[in-house]
């Protein structure tokens, strides 16, 4: 075996993306067609072929001046017309729950189709719909994938079909011999189909398909944008440690990054050769893979050689969370050449929008940490981790990222889509389920619980602050004040929620916090978190209401807030201004959700440093409290602590992954540890964005750009730089709706020296640091350059 063309140092490379026009026509003819599939193969627990559907259409006299195809599936497709693959979408039409809901998107045609005969193919595969899906066997929505399509003349005024799903169409089972989100694809090269989607006679092996009732479910223009395929990463070939006895049937390449996707390889070699793919995250000791904490996702791809030449292969409807792959193979006399293997990332295409850089080398490993964490991550859905058989719309680890996210990338349209998803998923009684779409795992009751099931006014909130998005607040209203009449329905006493006397689960806790408690949900009291977000929760839907022009219910949330935090105050505050429960992320919601009385807010922000102190300046915060830890610090004049906690380089520490080389975010502080090795391996993802919230803190009040709560979406700037720690410059980027605006800051012989860039049309406003002792200063659009005596840091 010969590996060419491997270079590791190689920079990574773009895909270009192609816009699928949203302002394309509606489609006329679409629901008059018919669902059409083809019998179903395979049980729950089987990974079943991907299915080739095709059709021939005649197109009498000239081509149209405008072909849309608009199409859709219970399941996911690739489809091509005259041998042209159509548009770059990747995983289409995507996860929604397909028991409420699916999506269309159309593509303009037009260049492909030619007078006389045509041919629509398309390949089905079983994608979130009919795969293996959330820890448990496949076919969770439906037994066997459909297509739904129609393409339409839209040259004129009314459109014309040309061709739609109908019973003259044609299916075969072609080279994709297994597929499925989680588990793998396998591909024959030996059973390619040849030019199926090109004019010419098929019959050989092509049966009709059969008619499916129409599902009584919506159809609509997709809200959200597509999967895409992003950037290639080139691959390093790396040693194989004891398993080197298997040379040369056994290679091992590293991607230099954990990601989400699939590899890409070009090979050459005998006919019939199989290859196996396996992945993983990262690898244990004795450099072989650790897949153990993938628990029962298969994440094994499967190919087998045509013997033509220089085969390329990806997989089309799989997905692996992987930095390695290991290629095996039986040993063969022929000659084997990898001509290359690269990574392919996959993510819904959510436009990178904010950059950050600062002075301290790990913490910008950190920020890049955070980004693919990201992009890993928002996949269709916001979801925990891509890698093990779970891959959920987790609503806390949403809740707890999105305002990082929505620095980083533009994610306005993705979570337009995630909350009708959550819309859809809410009960009928209000209740928001811990995992949207709603896949009922783990037994799981249909209230997500506090920090979890909050996505519902977070999440929204966010997107209008970030984005100045007031729709979001329209769409999601009714939804919110549900979801809060719920709470006062079922889950509260005495304004406190969660409260021990009510019956039921008061949810995950302070997920994984090191908080000593030795528990997975942390020591922070249920009742505490409940009752924190409830407020928060009602003062979300309060401002939402106010400025929907709901006065009514803004003045009953406003009120309804006001007791739930007397009621917090009275039961978790002690007058000397102590948090029930002593732990971090106690101190941190009480504070950061302004529910310690004011004369009482320096003591308990004292004490919260005492704890830190106490903890050897290091984290105790889990999902819960991290988010807002380093902003209550800042807010109570406690900036060095922040710093000392950002810095913090020993166990348990945001830093502590970057040190031992980890290029996404973990999923637990301890995930790996010199002492203990690897977490339990059922709960210990490398690639899970939760602990990466810490970003928008590194944005907003490191480099220090943030958005006007009371102008959002930038329209006004606030430049409030706090510099600390060891850090001498930073700067922050980012594309607003507006405009690009930024920030960079340089502190050299004790003076600050600023640089600023004010979109037009937006105002900002200077907040220098207060050692500065430099009143707020207003900037008007364009660029801008200030300093100030700082002193030494
Ligand atoms: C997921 C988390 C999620 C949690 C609920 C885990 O299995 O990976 O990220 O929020 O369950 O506590």
């Amino acid at each position: 075996m010969r590996a060419r063309g491997l270079s590791f140092h190689e920079p990574a490379r773009e895909i270009s993306t192609m816009n699928t026009n949203p302002l394309l026509p509606d489609p006329q003819h679409l629901t008059a067609a018919s669902w059409i599939t083809s019998p179903c193969l395979g049980g729950p627990r089987t990974v079943p072929p991907a299915v080739y559907y095709r059709r021939v259409f005649q197109i009498a006299g000239t081509a149209p001046a405008r072909a849309i195809l608009h199409i859709t599936a219970l399941g996911i497709f690739e489809c091509e017309v005259n041998g042209h693959r159509v548009g770059e979408d990747v995983f289409t039409p995507g996860w929604t729950d397909f028991r409420t809901r699916v999506y269309y998107r159309s593509y303009d045609i037009t260049g492909f189709l030619r007078p006389g005969e045509n041919v629509l193919g398309v390949i089905l595969g079983d994608g979130w719909y009919s795969g293996h899906l959330a820890e448990r066997d496949r076919q969770f929505y439906g037994q066997q994938p459909a297509i739904l399509a129609s393409v339409e003349d839209h040259s004129g005024a009314t459109s014309v079909l040309l061709a739609g799903t109908d019973q003259a169409w044609t299916y075969a089972r072609g080279p994709i011999l297994e597929n499925d989100l989680v588990m793998g694809e396998s591909y024959d090269a030996r059973r390619e189909l040849g030019a199926w989607s090109s004019p010419g006679d098929r019959a050989d092996g092509w049966l009709p398909v059969s008619l499916l009732p129409a599902p009584l479910i919506a159809v609509e223009r997709s809200p959200g944008p597509p999967v895409r395929r992003h950037e290639v990463l080139p691959a390093r070939a790396i040693s194989s440690g004891p398993d080197e006895s298997w040379a040369p049937g056994l290679r091992r390449f590293d991607f230099g990054q954990n990601f989400t996707g699939r590899m890409r390889i070009r090979v050459s070699g005998p006919r019939g050769l199989h290859l196996r793919f396996r992945y993983a995250e990262t690898l244990k000791p004795d450099g072989s893979l650790y897949t153990e904490n993938l628990r029962t996702a298969r994440a094994t791809d499967h190919y087998t050689l045509k013997g033509e030449g220089v085969e390329e292969w990806e997989p089309r409807f799989t997905f692996h969370g992987f930095r390695y792959v290991e290629i095996l193979w039986q040993k063969i006399s022929g000659p084997l050449v990898i001509e290359s293997i690269e990574g392919i990332v996959l993510h819904s295409d959510t436009p990178r929008t904010g950059h950050f850089a600062c002075s301290h080398p790990l913490l910008n490993q950190l920020a890049s940490n955070i980004v693919w964490g990201q992009k890993s991550n928002f996949l269709e859905a916001p979801t925990d981790c891509p890698q093990r058989d779970e891959r959920l719309g987790w609503t806390g680890d949403a809740q707890v990222f999105i305002r990082t996210a929505s620095f980083f990338m533009d994610v306005r349209g993705f979570f337009h889509k995630w909350l009708q998803d959550m819309r859809d998923a809410q009960g009928a009684d209000g209740a928001v389920p811990p995992i949207i779409p709603n896949t009922q795992s783990f037994g799981l009751p249909g209230d997500g619980g506090p920090a979890w099931a909050d996505a519902a006014f977070i999440c929204p909130w966010t997107i209008y602050l970030c984005y100045g998005d007031k729709e979001i607040l329209r769409e999601h209203y009714a939804s919110m004040v549900r979801y809060l009449d719920y709470l006062a329905a079922n889950k509260v006493k005495d304004r406190i929620r969660a409260h021990p006397d009510v019956d039921g689960w008061g949810g995950f806790g302070d997920w994984l916090a090191l908080d000593g408690s030795g528990r997975a949900e942390g020591g922070t009291p249920k009742d505490l978190i409940g009752t924190a977000f409830y407020a928060r929760g009602a003062e979300i839907v309060a401002k939402a209401a106010a400025l929907l022009g709901h006065s009514d219910d803004a003045a009953r949330f406003h009120a309804l807030h006001d007791e739930i935090a007397a009621a917090f105050a009275a039961r978790f505050v002690t007058p000397d201004g102590f948090v029930v429960g002593g732990t971090q992320t106690g101190y941190v919601l009480a504070l950061h959700f302004g529910l310690v009385p004011t004369d009482l807010r320096p003591a308990a922000a004292r004490e919260l440093v005492r704890l830190i102190a106490r903890n050897g300046h290091r984290i105790g915060t889990g999902f819960v409290g991290t988010p807002y830890i380093l902003h209550v610090l800042e807010a109570t004049g406690h900036l060095d602590t922040a710093y000392q906690l950002l810095e913090q380089e020993a166990f348990p520490s945001w830093l502590f992954p970057v040190k031992n080389g980890a290029t996404t975010i973990w999923e637990r502080w301890d995930g790996w540890t010199p002492e203990k090795g690897f977490q339990d391996p059922g709960m210990n993802s490398f690639n899970h964005y939760a602990y990466g919230a810490v970003g928008d803190w590194m944005a907003s009040t490191v480099a220090g750009l943030q958005f006007d709560p009371e102008q959002p979406g930038y329209q006004h700037i606030i430049f409030k730089p706090r510099p600390g720690g060891t850090i001498t410059w930073a700067e922050a980027r980012l594309k607003t709706p507006h405009g690009e605006t930024s920030i960079r800051w340089e502190l050299k012989d004790g003076t600050l020296a600023l640089d600023l860039v004010v979109p037009d049309g937006t105002g900002a406003t200077l907040d220098f640091p207060p050692s500065c002792q430099t009143p707020a200063l207003p900037l008007g659009p364009g660029s801008h350059h200030h300093e100030c005596f700082f002193g030494k840091i």
